[in-house]
This record gives C-alpha cells, sequence and structure tokens, in this order.
C-alpha cells in the first residue's frame, strides 16, 4: 500500500509519519518511510538545488523539472521495489505537491504538470493521501519557532502559501475516495489519532 502525506508548511507530516510508521511496525507491518524531494542519493543532491535560499533567479520550469527528476528517481529505485514486496510506503510529499505548490502556487499549466507527472512516476498513484489542513501562518510561525531549516520555498510570500492550501482543497474535493483531510491544527496524539484509524479503515482493520 502506498501512502503519502500532503500539506502546507510546518503541518506536522513528517512527526505524523514517524508515529505512524512506529504503530505500523509494532504491529507487524513491513513499512518503509520516504520523503520528496529526497530519499535518494540522487535525490537529496537535488533537494540541495532547490532547497538553497541562494537559488533565488531559479525559473519555476527549472523547479518542476528538478521536483520530477528527484521523484522519477525516488520511484523507481524505491518505491516500485517497495511495494512489490508487499511493503507500506509512508511518503512525505508526492506528486500532488508538485500540483499545488508548482500549480496552484507558481501557476503553471496543469495539464503540462499532469503529463510531467506521469512521465515521471510512470502513472503510479497512491492509495491513500492524507492532507494535513492548517492554517498557512500557523504552520509557518511553528517551524521557525521549532528551529527548523526555512527552505526556498518557506520564504515565498503567505498569499503563495495561501495559494497551495486552497490548491489542496481543490485536489481533495476533486478525488474524495483517495484523500482524506485531516484538521493538524490540533495536539500532535490528537491528530495521530485520526492518521492511524484512517490508515487502519483503508487495511481494513479496526484494532491492531
Ligand atoms: P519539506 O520537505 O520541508 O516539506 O520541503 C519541501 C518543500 O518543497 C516544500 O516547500 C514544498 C516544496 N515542494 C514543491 O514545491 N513541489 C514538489 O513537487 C515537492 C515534492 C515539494
Amino acid at each position: 500500500m502506498f501512502i503519502t502525506f500532503e500539506g502546507p508548511e510546518g503541518s506536522g507530516k513528517s512527526t505524523q509519519i514517524r508515529l505512524l510508521a512506529d504503530y505500523l511496525r509494532l504491529n507487524g507491518y513491513r513499512v518503509d518511510t520516504l520523503r520528496e524531494p529526497g530519499g535518494t542519493s540522487i535525490g537529496d543532491q537535488i533537494r540541495g538545488v532547490l532547497h538553497d535560499t541562494a537559488n533565488t533567479d531559479m525559473v519555476p520550469m527549472t523547479e518542476v523539472m528538478l521536483y520530477s527528476a528527484s521523484r522519477a528517481q525516488l520511484v523507481a529505485a524505491c518505491i516500485r521495489p517497495a511495494l512489490s514486496e508487499g511493503r507500506i510506503v509512508l511518503c512525505d510529499r508526492f506528486a500532488d505537491s508538485t500540483l499545488a505548490y508548482q500549480g496552484y502556487g507558481r501557476g503553471l499549466d496543469m495539464g503540462v504538470l499532469a503529463t510531467l507527472t506521469a512521465f515521471a512516476t510512470g502513472s503510479l498513484r497512491p492509495d491513500l493521501t492524507i492532507l494535513l489542513d492548517m492554517d498557512v501562518r500557523h504552520g509557518l510561525s511553528r517551524r521557525r519557532d521549532e528551529g527548523q531549516e526555512m527552505n526556498r520555498l518557506d520564504l515565498e510570500a503567505v498569499s503563495f502559501h495561501e495559494r497551495v492550501r486552497e490548491g489542496y482543497h481543490v485536489l481533495a474535493a476533486a478525488d474524495p475516495t483517495r484523500w482524506v483531510t485531516l484538521d493538524a491544527d490540533q495536539p500532535v496524539s490528537s491528530v495521530a489519532a485520526d492518521v492511524r484509524s484512517t490508515v487502519l479503515e483503508r487495511l481494513g482493520r479496526t484494532s491492531l
């Protein structure tokens, strides 16, 4: 099963993935956790270029192709092999981030992005996408307060992040069987309980 986590900056995706992975592993599931951009040696090098705050002159086309290149590597080297072994793959962002950030955020053509994304992934789609939704100002300040890395995209205007969040809402509404939207503006343990019950339901279990 391929599960992706999406959401604005500071919505707690990496914490929730770690908690879910621990829970599933304790219950005997074989789980891989990955992130985008990155997750492979080549992808991590691309991540460095994408997130370097010195790269202020990067044009949106370069940006989207770098994200797609990192994704192509991750799909071929990690995600498909893990899925074919029956493992659960939890991925921190995937193709929907490109639609939200480069499409709704930057205004690139959605049709082109859909084609590029399908090319990079071989049309691989998640079985479940969890949107950790929260106020963008709160997310950005949470990230700053926790002293986390502020990357090139974090430094965009709040209006950019608002467009990204709205974009996520549109994407989630268009495909309600794949997407589940959770309120991430709650204590970590409450969000973790919501994530667990969402995933258990997809696994066809009520409890483990
Ligand atoms: P994060 O790993 O801290 O979430 O940072 C990833 C950043 O990259 C975040 O600002 C979202 C952005 N991003 C895109 O703009 N497009 C993409 O396709 C992906 C995967 C991430």
